[in-house]
């Protein structure tokens, strides 16, 4: 038997127990004649204390040869301390011990396995496995178990079934790139890798499985960002004979029972915008409303005032930051390199204050009265003491770049609390979006997704317009997932290619299977899916992800720890009728 307790177990109650305890040496305190040691496992850390007059002498010899890490067993008396700490459960009381066994050893680790560590984030991921001994990363693992353990809960609670789906596929178009796989039985072809596995839960509908769920690996080869990973994990549903009602209240009702059972907060019924709204109200189809500055139009009020720079653009739009009309010349002039840095994108800024005593002082006073800005502060829903912050441009560059500010604004007041929640549904989402390079339209969302039966018409007349019934759920600011519901007619799915420029012949080798299903009595049918790694990383009050997973890839994709991608052997290769056309990387 390695143990008989845990090391985060055992208390004052204990007193008087012969225990048997395993685990890492976290810290060793050596005063010659006292030795303690720091037990450390999953469940906490136990003091150890070796001492001269009450241990054995060769124990005691033993005890001064441990050194950090080590893996140790020891057997003793659970006595109660002298120098209590009170920080953790297991402060009243040190193991006094009698056996020791050096179960392993360990070298000297990289960086201290210290909640505050002094290894940086390379040097963590390439030993991830000493990185999670640490508490913030375990801490995190649990909780996304406790998540995945809730979701799996609920949904089979309510009928779900998990089925798996493949992972060698053909390629499903969702916007990113796939991941490639060679075929070795079938010279010259290839596999790709699930960006979701989207066609394949609606063949389940077909198949009468009508409640799907599955937690799921997805592989998309694109720019990676701190919420965005390479591979990552859905929680993927899909369901039949539903409309879009249903499925918002399934899923509001697992967010719900998330929120609650592993956060502890209670939020009756989401609120619900549309994308149209969404885009003009903050910028940006994914809105933070844990706080205000709501975007204000002020065509009307600002432009064929003499300003130049006003009256030539298709929008001026501001917003309200609170508290702010005391920013400095030095803090408004941050503000405006802010937002013409590249990332930002945008021409200028103009400010104007709203002072405390009711005065107004602005950027641009010689072309406007304070009546004028005393407009513009009704608009902007601006109260004494704020600084109203302006943009102008082409509407809907102008609009991303406020909401950009919008968010910095957030950021430098602590409007982004991470402990409060404010989900919210984007619904009715435009189908279509006209593409600049490839001149043509992409499907916002996938091309499965079925237009509103209102805008169908609009296919034919003007295909920008028609919505979907289509949404996608926001928390904090943060998309935690989307979907829709699908189309399930041949000769609609069809037409949709049309539109997306797929010619009959590409429709039907990418996509024969789904429409050749749809002629054998497809239900009606919708769903979504959640980013598993987002919606965990958000719970946990955080934005990035990759914390929150085991064995992340870093922002060129790699896996720093294995050192993957790797080069193959020419044998391989052979064997895979591949041929590089460039130089091998040494690696
Ligand atoms: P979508 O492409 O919107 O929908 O993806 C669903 C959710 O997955 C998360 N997500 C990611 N998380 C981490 N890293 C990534 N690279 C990444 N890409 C996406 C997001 C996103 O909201 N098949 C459809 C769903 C449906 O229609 O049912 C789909 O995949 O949180």
């Amino acid at each position: 038997m390695y143990r008989s307790h845990t090391n985060g177990e055992l208390t004052i109650k204990n007193v008087n127990q012969e225990v048997t305890l395993s685990g890492w040496v976290q810290k060793v305190r050596d005063k010659g004649f006292m030795i303690w040691v720091d037990l450390r496992d999953r469940y906490g850390i136990t003091q150890l204390i070796f001492d001269e007059e009450r241990t054995d002498k060769s124990i005691m010899e033993l005890a001064k040869t441990l050194g950090r890490e080590f893996v140790i067993q020891v057997t003793g008396k659970v006595i109660e301390r002298e120098a209590k700490n009170k920080n953790i459960p297991t402060g009243e009381i040190e193991i006094l011990v009698e056996k020791l066994t050096i179960l392993n050893q360990a070298k000297l680790p990289p960086f201290t396995i210290e909640d505050e560590t002094d290894g940086g984030e390379e040097l963590r991921m390439k030993y991830r496995y000493l990185d999670m001994r640490r508490n913030p990363i375990r801490e995190k693992m649990i909780f996304r178990s406790k998540v995945t353990m809730e979701v799996r809960n609920y949904l089979s609670n309510q009928g779900f079934i998990d089925v798996e789906t493949p992972y060698l596929i053909k390629s499903t178009p969702e916007g990113a790139r796939d991941f490639i796989v060679p075929s070795r039985m079938n010279a010259g072809q290839f596999y790709a890798l699930p960006q979701s596995p989207q066609t394949f839960k609606q063949l389940l509908m077909v198949g009468g499985l009508d409640k799907y769920f599955q937690i799921v690996k997805c592989f998309r080869d694109e720019d990676l960002r701190a919420d965005r990973q390479p591979e990552f994990t859905q929680i993927d549903c899909e369901m039949a004979f539903v409309e879009q009602e249903d499925i918002l209240n399934v899923f509001e009702g697992l967010t719900r029972h998330l929120l609650k059972e592993v956060n502890g907060v209670a939020i009756d019924k989401f609120p619900r915008m549309t994308y149209e709204e969404a885009m003009k109200t903050y910028g940006n189809d994914k809105p933070d409303i844990r706080f205000d500055m709501k975007f204000g139009e002020l065509n009307d009020l600002a432009q064929n005032k003499g300003f130049g720079v006003f009256d030539s653009q298709e929008l001026v739009v501001g917003i309200a930051a609170p508290g702010c009309a005391n920013y400095t010349r030095k803090q408004t002039d941050k503000l405006i390199d802010f937002v013409k840095q590249p990332q930002v994108g945008a021409n200028g800024l103009i400010w104007a204050k709203y002072n405390e005593d009711g005065t107004f002082k602005s950027s641009v006073d010689k072309f406007f009265s304070q009546e004028d800005l005393a407009m513009w502060a009704e608009r902007l829903d601006a109260k004494k003491g704020d600084l109203m912050l302006v943009m102008a441009g082409n509407a809907n560059k102008t609009r991303t770049q406020l909401s950009v500010l919008r968010m910095e604004m957030a950021e430098r007041l602590n409007l982004r609390n991470p402990k409060e929640f404010a989900p919210l549904w984007v619904v009715d989402f435009p189908l279509l979006e006209w593409d600049e390079e490839t001149n043509r339209y992409h499907a916002m969302h996938h091309p499965f997704t079925s237009p509103k039966p209102e805008d169908v018409s609009l296919l034919e007349t003007n295909p920008g317009k028609v919505r979907a019934n289509a949404y996608d759920l926001v928390l904090n600011g943060n998309e935690i997932g989307g979907g829709s519901i699908r189309i399930f007619d041949k000769t609609m799915q069809s037409r949709m290619f049309d539109l997306l420029g797929f010619t009959k012949e590409e429709a039907q080798n990418q996509f024969g299977f789904l429409m050749n299903a749809f002629e054998y009595g497809a239900p009606p049918h919708g769903g979504l899916a959640f980013g598993l790694d987002r919606l965990v990383a958000i719970l946990g009050g955080q934005e990035s992800i990759r914390d929150f997973i085991a064995f992340p890839k870093n922002n060129s994709g790699r896996d720093v720890m294995i050192d993957a991608p790797a080069n193959i052997d020419n044998s391989q290769l052979n064997e895979l009728y591949l041929q590089l056309n460039y130089e091998k990387k040494d690696s």
